[in-house]
């Protein structure tokens, strides 16, 4: 391979891609758009319209309209094409109205990255119907939802990429977790049915499965697991996590996981498919 060909199997000019969730200032979602905009990719981005109590657990935050516009201006920025729809992914009509927007924009998809997710920890005595719902809906149906309804348009392209953002919860347990660890082991599983089915299309599908990443929900997800009994405090909560789960001292950056997503959407991934990767600072080696 001399440099060019090193090039061109990093870039994704002349590729559309979606992302899901990917409004938040320090989230994944918008993180992972602007590592696919750098690579040249033209983006859409989505999110939820506003507040909606059903997906806001505990009140630790979701997208919005708002912040989707500022994330796409952010995007533009780095010199390509974006554009935001908001949409509710638990209705597949709304995703629909996103990939419609995409082929309206850019004439194609050639990927998608399933970033959204819905947190919904609990001890599994105090699982509500509601939490199950809103886990169920968004960690595991929408993705797949979301897979369906842009593969016919992949195929058309000759094939395509499909990432799935899991969990290290979507390969080990952790007690609390709830319906957070079951759905996200499920999309797990769907990631490597689709990666079947979708194989002899040329379309890869794979999943990332983060350990923690310091997000705009930490710090109140660290207060919410201290007030339930994990631990004396946030603060020593979140050095419980810096210091105990991750071989790396320090939680993820968003930008640790969006290079691991951006790098699975890059032809020099070609031959990779069906794979759960694991962006977790070592946190395996000491058991999670
Ligand atoms: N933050 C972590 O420590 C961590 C660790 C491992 C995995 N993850 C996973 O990574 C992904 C990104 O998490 P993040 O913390 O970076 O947040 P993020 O900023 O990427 O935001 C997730 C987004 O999902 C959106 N969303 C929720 N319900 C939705 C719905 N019904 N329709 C449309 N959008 C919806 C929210 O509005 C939010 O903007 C999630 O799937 C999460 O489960 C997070």
């Amino acid at each position: 391979m001399n440099i060019e060909e090193l090039i061109k199997s990093q870039t994704l000019e002349g590729k559309v891609a979606i992302v899901t969730g990917a409004s938040r200032p320090n989230g994944q979602g918008r993180a992972i758009s602007k590592a696919l905009a750098v690579r040249g990719a033209q983006l859409v981005m989505t999110d939820l319209e506003g507040d909606d109590p059903r997906y806001n657990y505990e009140g630790l935050g979701v997208g919005s309209a708002e912040i989707l516009a500022e994330a796409v201006e952010e995007v533009k920025a780095l010199g390509t094409e974006a554009i935001g729809v908001t949409a509710d992914l638990t209705d597949r009509a709304q995703i629909q109205t996103v990939v419609d927007a995409a082929l309206e924009a850019f004439g194609g998809i050639d990927i998608l990255v399933n970033n959204a997710g819905s947190l919904h920890g609990h001890f599994i005595a105090d699982l509500t119907e509601d939490m199950w719902d809103a886990s169920y809906r968004v960690n595991l149906k929408a993705p797949v939802d979301f897979a369906a309804a842009v593969v016919p348009h992949m195929r058309r392209r000759g094939g395509g990429s499909i990432v799935q953002n899991t969990s290290v919860a979507g390969l080990a347990a952790f007690s609390g977790g709830g319906c957070y660890n079951g759905t996200k082991h499920g999309a797990v599983g769907m990631m490597k049915t689709m990666a079947e089915e979708f194989g002899p299309d040329n379309i890869r599908v794979n999943a990332v499965c983060p350990g923690n990443v310091w997000t705009d929900i930490s710090q109140p997800e660290a207060e919410l697991f201290a007030r339930r009994g994990f631990a004396e405090s946030a603060e020593q909560l979140v050095e419980m996590m810096e210091n105990m789960a991750h071989l790396a001292g320090r939680y993820a950056s968003p930008e640790d996981i969006a290079e691991a997503v951006a790098f699975l959407c890059t032809p020099g991934a070609k031959f990779i498919t069906g794979i759960a990767l694991r962006v977790d600072g070592g946190i395996n080696i000491v058991g999670a």
